[in-house]
Parts: C-alpha cells; sequence; structure tokens
C-alpha cells in the first residue's frame, strides 16, 4: 500500500472523497490532483454573488488549508493528467511526471460544451477563471446575449441584468430548462425572467454570431418561423450543457456510456467483462449510476449537482476505506435568479399531475409532482421549509395525495409522522 489513493479533480467530489475516505479509517497516503491553478472551491456563487461583485475569492474555498493538513490530504494544483494505465497503475500529468497509485478515484467532472469557431468575448462560465474573465468583460458591457436556457444562463442572465445590462436569453427549445426543470416551473421562471427585464427568444433557429474584426458585435437568430433579428451585444455566454470529463476512464478501460459507470458503491466497471473494480471508483458528474429515483423506469442516471457529487462520493471514500454501503439519496437542486430562490427535490420528469402549494402570484409556492398517483417531485420557489420536508417525505417513501399537497390546512408533518 505504498503508493495509497490518488484522486483525480478537485471539486466537490474529489474533497469530499478524501474527507469520507479518512472518516471511515482510509490510513494510506491520500493525493489530491486537480488542473485548476485555484485549491477547491465553490461553484454555484459564480454565476451569483461572484458574479455580482457580493462575493469575494476567499470567502469560496471549500476547505480550508487546516483540513488538507490534519487529514493528511496532499492537493497538488495545476496539474492536468492526460494519460493513465490500468496495468501499471500509473497516471502521467501533462508534464510528463508518473504518479503511481494502489487506488484511483476518479472525480473529473464535466466541461462546458463549446460552440466552434467563436468571436472573441463568447464565453462559457464553468470554473473561477470563467467566472473572473466574465466578470472583466461584463464591466464595459451594455448587452450580453445568454446561448441556452439551462440553469447556468438563467442565472448569469438575472445576475448580469441585476448589473445593469440589456440581456437577451436565447434557447433552441420551445421552453426554458427543459432537461432539468418541470414545464410549470419553466413558465413561472420564464415569466419571471420577462417581468425582470430580461428578453427571450425561444424557438430559436439559425443562430450566428456578428463581429468585426474577430470580435463579438452581436448575434442573429430567428424564432420560429419569423424573421431574422440581429441583436447587438458585446458578450455572449454560451451555457448549453457540459460534457463528462471520460478520457482517462476510456483510456483505463472502464466502461463508459455518457459518463463513467459506476455500480451502487461507486466502483467503476471494466469496460469488456462489466466487472466491479474495488480499486477504481469515480463520482460526481462524471459516472452514472443506478437510482430508483431516475424518471421513466431508465435504469441508471448522471446528474449534475452539488448534491450528487457530495453524497455519492461519501459512498466512495466508504468503498475505498473498505466498508459497504450503497448510495441511494434523493437528488435534489437550488437556484438563484433575481429573488427567487428555487429549490427543486426529486426527478420528475415530465409528471402526469401536478398541483400548486402556497401563492404563486406572490412567487412563494411549491409544486408537487405527481406520476401515476405517486409523489415524484416538489419544485419550490421562497418556500424552503416546504423543500426540506419534501426532501423528507420522498426519501420516507411517504404516501402524499394530490388533495393533501395543496390543501394549505394540511400538515405535511403529521403526513410523514404517520407513514
Ligand atoms: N442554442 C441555444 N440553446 C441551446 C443550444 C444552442 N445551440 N444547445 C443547447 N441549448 C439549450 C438546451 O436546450 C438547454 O435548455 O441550452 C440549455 C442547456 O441547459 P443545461 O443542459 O441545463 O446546461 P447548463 O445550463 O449549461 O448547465 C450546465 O451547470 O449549473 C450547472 O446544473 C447545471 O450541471 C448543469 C451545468
Amino acid at each position: 500500500m505504498s503508493h495509497g489513493l490518488v484522486i483525480v479533480g478537485g471539486s466537490y467530489a474529489g474533497v469530499q472523497i478524501a474527507a469520507s475516505a479518512r472518516d471511515a479509517g482510509y490510513a494510506g497516503r491520500i493525493r489530491l490532483v486537480s488542473a485548476e491553478k485555484t485549491a477547491p472551491y465553490h461553484r454555484p456563487p459564480l454565476s451569483k454573488a461572484y458574479l455580482l461583485g457580493k462575493t469575494e475569492r476567499e470567502s469560496l474555498s471549500l476547505r480550508g488549508a487546516a483540513f488538507y493538513e490534519q487529514e493528511r490530504v496532499e492537493l497538488i494544483l495545476e496539474t492536468p493528467i492526460h494519460g493513465a494505465d490500468r496495468a501499471g497503475r500509473t497516471l502521467t500529468t501533462a508534464k510528463g511526471e508518473v504518479l503511481h497509485f494502489d487506488q484511483l478515484a476518479l472525480a473529473t467532472g464535466a466541461r462546458a460544451r463549446a460552440l466552434p469557431a467563436t468571436p472573441d468575448n463568447v464565453l462559457t462560465l464553468r470554473d473561477i477563471a470563467d467566472a473572473d474573465a466574465l466578470r472583466e468583460a461584463a464591466r464595459s458591457a451594455t448587452s450580453v446575449v445568454v446561448i441556452g436556457g439551462g440553469y447556468i444562463g438563467l442565472e448569469a442572465a438575472a445576475s448580469l441584468t441585476q448589473l445593469g445590462k440589456r440581456v437577451t436569453v436565447v434557447e433552441m427549445q420551445d421552453r426554458l430548462l427543459a432537461r432539468a426543470a418541470t414545464p410549470v416551473l419553466a413558465g413561472f421562471v420564464a415569466d419571471a425572467h420577462r417581468a425582470r427585464g430580461v428578453a427571450l427568444i425561444l424557438n430559436a433557429r439559425g443562430f450566428e454570431f456578428d463581429h468585426d474584426h474577430g470580435v463579438l458585435t452581436g448575434v442573429r437568430v430567428r424564432e420560429g418561423e419569423g424573421p431574422e433579428r440581429a441583436i447587438a451585444a458585446d458578450i455572449a455566454i454560451v451555457g448549453i450543457g457540459v460534457v463528462p470529463n471520460v478520457e482517462l476512464a476510456m483510456m483505463l478501460g472502464l466502461k463508459v456510456e455518457d459518463g463513467i459507470v459506476v455500480d451502487a458503491r461507486a466502483r467503476c466497471l471494466d469496460s469488456t467483462t462489466g466487472e466491479a473494480l474495488a480499486d477504481f471508483v469515480a463520482a460526481g458528474d462524471v459516472t452514472r449510476h443506478p437510482s430508483r429515483w431516475a424518471p421513466n423506469a431508465a435504469p441508471t442516471l448522471r446528474l449534475e449537482s452539488v448534491q450528487n457529487a457530495t453524497d455519492q462520493a461519501r459512498v466512495t471514500g466508504a468503498t475505498l476505506a473498505g466498508t459497504t454501503g450503497a448510495y441511494d439519496a434523493v437528488p435534489w437542486f437550488w437556484s438563484d435568479q433575481f429573488d427567487l430562490k428555487l429549490q427543486m427535490v426529486g426527478l420528475p420528469g415530465v409528471p402526469d399531475r401536478t398541483v400548486p402549494r402556497g401563492d404563486m402570484a406572490a412567487n412563494r409556492f411549491s409544486l408537487f409532482h405527481f406520476r401515476a398517483g405517486k409523489l415524484v417531485g416538489v419544485d419550490s420557489v421562497n418556500r424552503p421549509a416546504d423543500h426540506m420536508l419534501a426532501r423528507r417525505l420522498l426519501a420516507s417513501g411517504t404516501t402524499l395525495t394530490p388533495e393533501q399537497a395543496q390543501d394549505a390546512t394540511f400538515d405535511l408533518k403529521s403526513a410523514m409522522v404517520s407513514a
């Protein structure tokens, strides 16, 4: 056991694997290798408080220096890994240095999908370097086009509108948040953005950049079959989803299917035999794992969230230390846009019945989603207590009817106790 554990990826999953391995009694050497210059930090504020200039770098730190020292975790920054060999149990850094390991944890995350051949000032937003570049470019900008109406695009749109920029969101689908939110919530979010000054173009077609000597000046786009519109823009932000970083897993002969496939204990699988490999584990955005929460009875899921990275990494750490446990946590997410705190729990997909609880007109409500009579998800807007309860309702499998959910006098807590 002289080489110990190497964790590739310095974000939520990587840090939590190290912490949980130690908690579960892992005594060997632990190295946490990150391509980034900055020690692991909180990412969600990058499109919100950090972009708004309300939070500074120092307060983003995920764990203080004391954590790495006390837990004996060697943090190796600015070290992209370019090669991996399973038989020899080695990694090769971009500079050609070889790292030996006994156990390997892949927490390589995902990268922002990019558009090909873009002019200057077309930016993505995934890490702190991206956020710094955007903050700098935003200083002198007056108009911004956001490409993609997912959470990243909408959070950036809200922050930049609050900074006084003229913002247009361009989404190719017929609604916002098509991947990650229910239609009712997405409709509410669209109305909220329009009411706060964001221009939305849905069903976007024929998208093109305009530029002057390689520097962005605007975009041209049609809304459905409508006429072409030219929108001036000093900056464009591309938020069109992410691509999991599976390259190392492929070099290692691990099973990959839109993500590194892992079992419930976060063990990777051999790409040929499907056998679970105890010394090769993975966690976070990069993984595809079995889940009873998957909508439409899909057997496996790839989730992009802090909750998933953290909770799955707890199981990963325990697996490395030789203890058992299965990843089964209920998925939850959040997003802050303008004065709206959105909190989602469960994966309702497209539910067959949705009932509201609370006051939609006052921007304080929850949407309870049902499929085949069963509660499958709850979206809350400025109702954090509902969200916390909903997490417990779903995790405990409590039976709740749509009538109970929408009855403001019905005590949700009592339903859980009696379940
Ligand atoms: N033009 C316009 N819209 C596009 C295009 C395009 N060429 N390609 C994709 N889109 C739209 C999709 O229809 C979708 O609505 O971009 C949106 C992307 O949304 P997500 O897949 O949710 O990705 P994104 O918002 O980039 O978030 C990436 O960061 O904050 C996290 O939870 C978030 O994990 C997610 C990740």
